[in-house]
Formats: structure tokens, C-alpha cells, sequence
């Protein structure tokens, strides 16, 4: 076995000395609650708002700043709400408003943000206004939605296939007009060209700010504005179209300047109110300069443009680096990062990588700098439920057989104890999608084995919140790019921390001598009695994954 000597020839990022004084969310964990298949308190299997409000105490435990429930808002559910026909109202399957003026009161008074999705993009068909937009051309509401005529012989006005599979426009036999739909038909795209319907959007974000929530998730926006030609897109040599990222740039951030005096607009309305409210956005781009454009160029405009593209990652040491080094290098001066690594529309990364490593994706979120989003069951380890074909209902799998399983897996209810439906639901009732049972990791499990993965990420939480060299310091990596380490330094003033990823199936030794006298161990993700460690000499085991304090013992002789 060799020892790898540390280097410290890669780029330092973020040596601002603003990072005294940070809002919230350039700090702060931000947990994701599917609502469905959180808490179901009412018996129907399917989760609910007074179940989120149940659980907030383990929330709370856990030590997340904020929740993001994805769409409870009344809705017919053919994405799973997804297809908005009301954006102020609750869907009755989630509860009431009452039911949401209460978790989010006990939320704040356990100093738990709430965060909710909002969804421009798109209505539901069952919309009152697409209801309108639909019943004739002349309608006030027809220029609400995009409506063009089709072809001469009759064909969609352009090639365009949606997310989902399909063509991108339905014909409405009755008006004899074609309208455009990204993603189901069931979901008519909005024309954000509209003014009136800028004004429309803008009083939904402000009722929910009255009501006092702290943010929102803005879905889909990269293809907010559409190009004002609707080109078709190229073909392939072989006739079929180039596919998904192509159709990106038709309608996306670089070729639509349009879109940012909208989303000005929405940091507007956000900043208007009191209290660091935050915009966070579902954004397609095909490397971090074009992330970064949702910032805008003076940071007026988009929060936290997410970073899906390291969820995307295969389990590769050196592919990370690269990867969150880019980022890091193309972000804004005063932009804040951020990671997420699991959400409701992946296969989780417990399944994706293996078991061995949801523990190190942890750590990663944890420990690197950025704002770290956590997908409800990612603190557990848990994996993808498995789905029979029965059991499938995302619209991606019934409507589209072409999408395997489709985005159910992912989104199995949260297990959380041991009895029959996890404590999910009663046991008597069927959940909406079923549990999985053949891994024992439910919450109560868990919290009763001092070594587990909740029990890790509590602690790597406690870690972030206690060292600021944790949740604000600088970031550099010092592995040399070997293969299979990943190893960064953390540092804040006179706190230095050293976590270590090991991605591969050997043991491994690090010399850290270039940087302390000593390395006292923070956490091992083995949770159990370490090696001994010692600076010039730190033994990094198959797959572990260390946070060390680094220690600089000043010599009295000296
Ligand atoms: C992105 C959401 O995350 C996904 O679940 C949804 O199906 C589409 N946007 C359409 O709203």
C-alpha cells in the first residue's frame, strides 16, 4: 500500500470574506417532502398536510432548516400535481388550508422554513383558465395558452416531442387549433409572452408569501419562453429528431432573453417581503455557465438554480471532482452553490450506487460547500421500492411503456417503523404505491442502532452546524486527482477539515503532514472504533468516508 501525500496545487473557491453574515439558504439544509408517501394521517394511503405536520418533530430532530413539499395544490393528479387547476387552494386529498396554515405555523415555531413549488410552466387542461382558453378562439383567455393552426395537411404546427414521449401538441377538435404541451397533454403550457398572465402567475406567488412561507421551487422554468418562431427542430441523418437537449435550446435560457425579466420579476416579489425568502429553481442546463445565467448577471434574479448535474454522476471519484470543480469555478462572484443528489424524479442514489455508498453521497451533500437538498428517505439509506407492473402510476410509465419503471421507485412511502405500511398508514389500508419491505430501515429501526445511516447523517448535520469551516469556509481539494479518493480540505479562520471519500474497494493511506500535527477524528461513516489515525499516516478503509479535524500543535521549543 503507498501513502498519498496531499497536495495543495488545485484552486482554493470561495475566499470571500462575505461569509460572516449569510442569509439562511446559503447555509441551511433544505429537506424535500413527496407529500403523498410522507405521512398519511387521515387512513386514505395517500400522505397528507396534517402527516408532514406529525413528522415535523423528527424534522426538527434531524436538523434541517427547511422544508420543500412538492405540489399539494388542487389538482386533478395526472402528474401527481404536477397539473395545477387551482394554485391557491389545497388539493382535498392533502387536507385543507387550514391543515396548511397549521404545519406551516408549527414549522416556523420550531424555527422549520417551508418552501412550496410553483409551477409556471404549465396549468392543468381542467384549469379554469385553459377551460376558457379552450372554448373558442375569440376568448379573452385564448392567447393565455399556445394555440397555433395546424399544418396544411392537417399535421402539428412543428416536430417538437414532448419531455413525456409524443408529440408536443394536442389538436382541439373543436377549435380546429393545435396547443402546445411540454410535458402531458393533460399539462397545456401557459404563454408567458402574455402580460396578463405574468399578472396572474405574480398574485399566486403573492398569496402564498402572505401566508408567510419562505420560498419557492420554480418548476421547469428553462422552458418558460419558448422561441417566438416555433422552428422545427433538426433531424438526425436517419429522420428522427435529435431528442431533448436540442429541444432545450429552442426554448431555452440562452435563446429566450425573455425569461429573465420574469424571473426578475418573481425575485422582485420575493424580495418585497420581510425575512430572506428564497427562489429555488428546477433548471435543464447543459454545463454551469448556462446554470449560472439563472442567476442573472447582477444575482437578481434565481436563488439557487439547482445543480441536477452531479445527481446525474456515475459512482466515479475523478468525474465527481471534475465535476463539482467546474461548478465551483463557473460560479457568479457572491453566487452561493448547491447539491442535491436524490429528488423525486431520479432512481435514489442508495440504488443507483449501492449500499455501500449512500453514506459517502451523504457526507458529500453535507461536507461540500453549497446549500444541500435532501430527498425525504435519503438520511435512511433507503433504496428504490420495487414497483410490479400493476402497481405503476406514473403517467411516464402508464401513458409511455417506452419509460421502464417509470419515476415510481423513487417515490415509495417513507418507512417509518417496523410494523406492517412502515407507520406510513394503517396497517389495514393500501398505500398508494407500495412499501418496500425487504430492507430493514425505517426510522424507529434506525434510531434504535447507534451505527446506522440516520444515525451518520444526524451527525454529519450536527458537524455542518457546529464548524463553520463546515457551513461557510473555503473548499479545496488535495487528492492529487487520484482515482479512487476524493479528499478535500475545509477552512474557516483557524478550523480546518479534512473529509476523506473513499471510492473504491482497498485500503488506503493518506499523508496529511503538509497540514497538522495531529488529525483528530470528527466522524467515520463506518460508525464504529476508528484506526488510529495520526496526521502523516490516516488509513482510509474500503469505501469509508472521514471527517477529520486537522490540528496544528505549536512546538514550545519553537
Ligand atoms: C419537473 C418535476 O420535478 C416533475 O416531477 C414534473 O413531472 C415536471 N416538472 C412537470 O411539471
Amino acid at each position: 500500500m503507498t501513502t498519498l501525500r496531499l497536495k495543495t496545487s488545485s484552486p482554493v473557491f470561495n475566499v470571500s470574506p462575505s461569509h460572516y453574515d449569510l442569509a439562511w439558504w446559503q447555509t441551511g439544509i433544505i429537506y424535500e417532502v413527496y407529500p403523498r408517501s410522507f405521512q398519511d394521517s387521515d387512513g386514505d394511503g395517500v400522505g397528507d398536510l396534517r402527516g408532514i405536520q406529525q413528522r415535523l418533530g423528527y424534522l426538527r430532530d434531524l436538523g434541517v432548516d427547511a422544508i420543500w413539499i412538492t405540489p399539494f395544490f388542487r389538482s386533478p393528479m395526472a402528474d401527481f400535481g404536477y397539473d395545477v387547476s387551482d394554485y391557491c387552494a389545497i388539493d382535498p386529498i392533502f387536507g385543507t388550508m387550514d391543515d396548511f396554515d397549521a404545519l406551516l405555523a408549527d414549522a416556523h415555531a420550531m424555527g422549520i422554513r417551508v418552501i412550496v413549488d410553483f409551477v409556471p410552466n404549465h396549468t392543468s387542461d381542467q384549469h379554469p383558465w385553459f377551460i376558457e382558453s379552450r372554448s373558442s378562439c375569440e376568448n379573452p383567455k385564448r392567447d393565455w395558452y399556445i394555440w397555433k393552426d395546424p399544418n396544411p395537411d392537417g399535421t402539428p404546427p412543428n416536430n417538437w416531442e414532448g419531455f413525456f414521449g409524443g408529440s408536443a401538441w394536442t389538436l382541439d377538435e373543436r377549435t380546429g387549433q393545435y396547443y402546445l404541451h411540454m410535458f402531458l397533454e393533460q399539462q397545456p403550457d401557459l404563454n408567458w409572452r402574455n402580460p396578463d398572465v405574468i399578472a396572474a402567475m405574480s398574485d399566486v406567488l403573492h398569496f402564498w408569501l402572505k401566508k408567510g412561507v419562505d420560498g419557492f421551487r420554480l418548476d421547469a422554468i428553462t422552458i418558460l419562453i419558448k422561441h417566438e418562431d416555433f422552428p422545427d427542430m433538426p433531424l438526425d441523418a436517419d429522420g428522427t429528431l435529435y431528442g431533448g437537449d436540442l429541444l432545450l435550446q429552442l426554448v431555452d435560457v440562452h435563446n429566450q432573453p425573455d425569461l429573465h425579466p420574469i424571473l426578475r420579476r418573481f425575485r422582485a416579489i420575493t424580495d418585497s417581503y420581510p425575512g430572506d425568502r428564497v427562489l429555488i429553481a428546477e433548471t435543464g442546463a447543459a454545463n454551469f455557465d448556462e446554470l449560472m445565467q439563472f442567476c442573472g448577471s447582477q444575482l437578481d434574479e434565481v436563488q439557487l438554480p439547482m445543480n441536477l448535474n452531479t445527481m446525474l454522476l456515475p459512482w466515479d471519484a475523478r468525474m465527481m471532482r471534475d465535476s463539482i470543480s467546474d461548478y465551483y469555478a463557473c460560479l457568479l462572484p457572491g453566487a452561493v452553490p448547491n447539491f442535491v443528489f436524490g429528488n423525486h424524479d431520479q432512481s435514489r442514489f442508495a440504488t443507483r450506487f449501492g449500499d455501500q455508498h449512500h453514506r459517502a453521497i451523504n457526507a458529500l451533500l453535507m461536507t461540500l460547500w453549497g446549500a444541500p437538498t435532501l430527498y425525504y428517505g435519503d438520511e435512511l439509506g433507503m433504496p428504490d421500492g420495487r414497483i410490479l407492473p400493476h402497481q405503476q402510476k406514473d403517467p411516464f410509465t402508464v401513458q409511455y411503456s417506452d419509460f421502464g419503471l417509470g419515476r415510481d421507485p423513487e417515490r415509495t412511502p417513507m418507512q417509518w417503523d417496523e410494523t406492517p405500511n412502515a407507520g406510513f398508514t394503517p396497517p389495514n389500508v393500501e398505500p398508494w404505491l407500495p412499501i418496500r419491505t425487504t430492507f430493514a430501515s425505517s426510522v424507529a429501526a434506525q434510531s434504535a442502532d447507534p451505527v446506522s445511516t440516520l444515525h451518520f447523517c444526524k451527525r454529519l448535520i450536527q458537524l455542518r452546524r457546529q464548524y463553520r469551516a463546515l457551513n461557510r469556509g473555503s473548499i479545496q481539494f488535495v487528492d492529487d486527482h487520484h482515482p479512487d479518493l476524493l479528499i478535500y480540505l475545509r477552512e474557516f479562520e483557524d478550523e480546518r477539515i479534512l473529509i476523506l471519500v473513499n471510492f473504491g474497494a482497498l485500503l488506503h493511506s493518506v499523508d496529511a503532514s503538509t497540514f497538522a500535527s495531529r488529525a483528530e477524528l470528527l466522524l467515520t461513516s463506518r460508525m464504529d472504533t476508528p484506526m488510529t489515525q495520526s496526521a502523516d499516516s490516516i488509513s482510509l478503509r474500503p469505501y469509508e468516508t472521514l471527517l477529520l479535524k486537522l490540528v496544528q500543535e505549536v512546538n514550545p521549543d519553537d
